[in-house]
């Protein structure tokens, strides 16, 4: 009788998966294997573990790109192995990057759209970081000319994302931030003038603020500025974060006057990873002409035997991102960015209707003229028997994940619910969530929350 033996030591991998002895342990979690193991099954305990994270397609809070098609993927897939950076051996990676930075310029209305200067980054944190030099740079060359001092520059912003924090705290900058008041949330002309000086390196409205989804008013900003000008000689600029609205005014707000049609605007970021369709890891920044981009801080690298300029934090950096940006510019065209962006801001519409329906909160932000999507607050008057922060923890149990958090500085006693709508979502999903939201509102009535839960207990990912 012939007898099959397999031996052990040698044939692990003949074993089904999760009976190999590799899935009897746990996995290492403080030093590197010892031995190599087979990769199918390292593969699976990995992406096993990551079930435990969010869901993206029902993750509300974030901005960034959840959705993604089979021709990305196979774009994403192909460029895997090249770095952007590698101007001379990837040239033609350097050139769809060109073309996007001018097809930005000339959706942004820059008069020199062919020639202007401008480039990716990893996102729109890194293009502010740009942004934000070629603003002290442009300053102090100006002050030093002046013969005067150039140790106190100051930005004025409203209230902005994390990343102009870290620009004026990283380049010893002094962040002159508006703080939201009770009746307003965004900065306005006033207040922006109540703070510049000679030392202000530059103004950074917001195209669509984080905390609330809304746009601050460029135009208002640029014509005060002009007009300090006129009175006083303070010529200052402006620096447009278009993180969102970069991608969304151009199809969905094409009459809202934010970007280089004014004049002032001497730059803007965006990020192609959120609004722009893009994969993650994709940001742009664009000057209005080749001048507003001081020529010291820009690199030279080879490139087909000649010099690239470059202006850039990182140095290696993936190139599929850029790829995919130009796919989508070709891809979708004006057309279908508007079709998608418009359609996304009809979800957030809708859902900001139905939340109001329900009686028990008061909406902030209606999704209309910002960034698609709503945000509401509990009514003052109700007590409902939870917080926003309980509905947020409860509604996680379907999937859902949709952020509350309290505004920041002089309106920390308001605490919001938002939710973004982006590509990839449907009306059927909003449906969805409209649903389990007030079914979790039903819950409470029946089991009133004791104790409520805070802002860090409830995850806090506002972002
Ligand atoms: C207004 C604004 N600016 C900058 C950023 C940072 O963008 P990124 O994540 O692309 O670095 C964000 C992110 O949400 C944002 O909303």
């Amino acid at each position: 009788m012939a007898t099959h033996k397999v031996n052990k030591e040698l044939a692990e991998s003949v074993y089904d998966l999760y009976t190999q002895n590799d899935s009897k342990t746990s996995l290492k979690k403080f030093a590197i294997s010892e031995t190599s193991n087979d990769p199918e099954l390292i593969k699976d305990l990995i992406l096993d573990e990551l079930l435990l994270d969010g869901n993206a397609k029902q993750n509300l809070s974030t901005f960034c790109q959840t959705y993604t098609d089979n021709a990305t993927r196979e774009i994403m897939d192909q460029c895997i192995v090249k770095n952007m950076i590698d101007k001379d051996e990837y040239p033609q990676t350097a050139e769809i990057e060109s073309r996007c930075v001018h097809i930005l310029a000339d959706l942004w209305n820059s008069p020199a759209s062919a020639t202007t200067l401008g480039c990716s980054t990893t996102g729109s944190s890194e293009a502010a970081m740009l942004g934000g030099l070629a603003m002290k740079w442009n300053w102090r060359k100006k002050r030093q000319a002046e013969g005067k001092s150039t140790d106190k520059p100051n930005i004025i912003t409203g209230p902005v994302q994390v990343c102009w924090e870290k620009f004026a705290r990283y380049f010893d900058v002094e962040i002159r931030q508006i703080p939201m008041e009770h009746g307003r949330l965004l900065m306005n002309a006033e207040e922006v003038l109540k703070r510049v000086d000679e030392n202000t390196i530059g103004v950074v409205p917001t195209l669509g603020v984080t905390f609330t989804l809304q746009y601050e008013n460029v135009k208002e900003i640029n014509d005060a500025l002009d007009k300090l000008q006129a009175e006083t000689g303070l010529d200052i600029p402006i620096h447009v974060d278009g993180a969102s609205g970069g991608f969304l005014a151009p199809f969905i707000q094409k009459d809202l006057e934010w970007d280089f049609r004014l004049p002032r605007v001497k730059s803007i970021n965006t990020s192609g990873h959120k609004f722009g369709l893009s994969p993650i890891g994709v940001g742009w920044i664009i000057w209005r002409e080749e001048k507003d981009l001081p020529e010291e801080l820009i690199f030279n690298v080879n490139y087909l035997g000649g010099e690239m300029p470059t202006f850039a934090l990182n140095f290696s950096r993936p190139g599929g991102q850029v790829i995919a940006q130009y796919f989508n510019f070709l891809r979708h065209g004006r057309e279908g960015y508007e079709r998608i962006q418009q359609t996304c801001a009809d979800h957030g519409q809708y859902i900001a209707k139905e939340i109001e329906k329900i009686g028990l909160f008061d909406i902030l932000y209606d999704g209309v003229g910002g960034i698609p999507g709503a945000c509401w607050m509990l009514k003052k008057d109700v007590n409902p028997g939870f917080s926003l922060y309980d509905l947020t923890d409860k509604l996680r149990s379907r999937g859902w994940q949709v952020a509350s958090y309290s505004l920041p500085t002089d309106c920390q006693d308001m605490v919001i619910q938002r939710v973004l709508i982006r590509h990839g979502f449907s009306h059927d999903m909003a449906d969805l969530l409209l649903t389990d939201l007030k079914t979790c509102i039903e819950y409470f009535k029946n089991h009133p929350v004791a104790i409520a839960m805070t802002e860090a207990e409830a995850g806090n990912f506002k972002h």
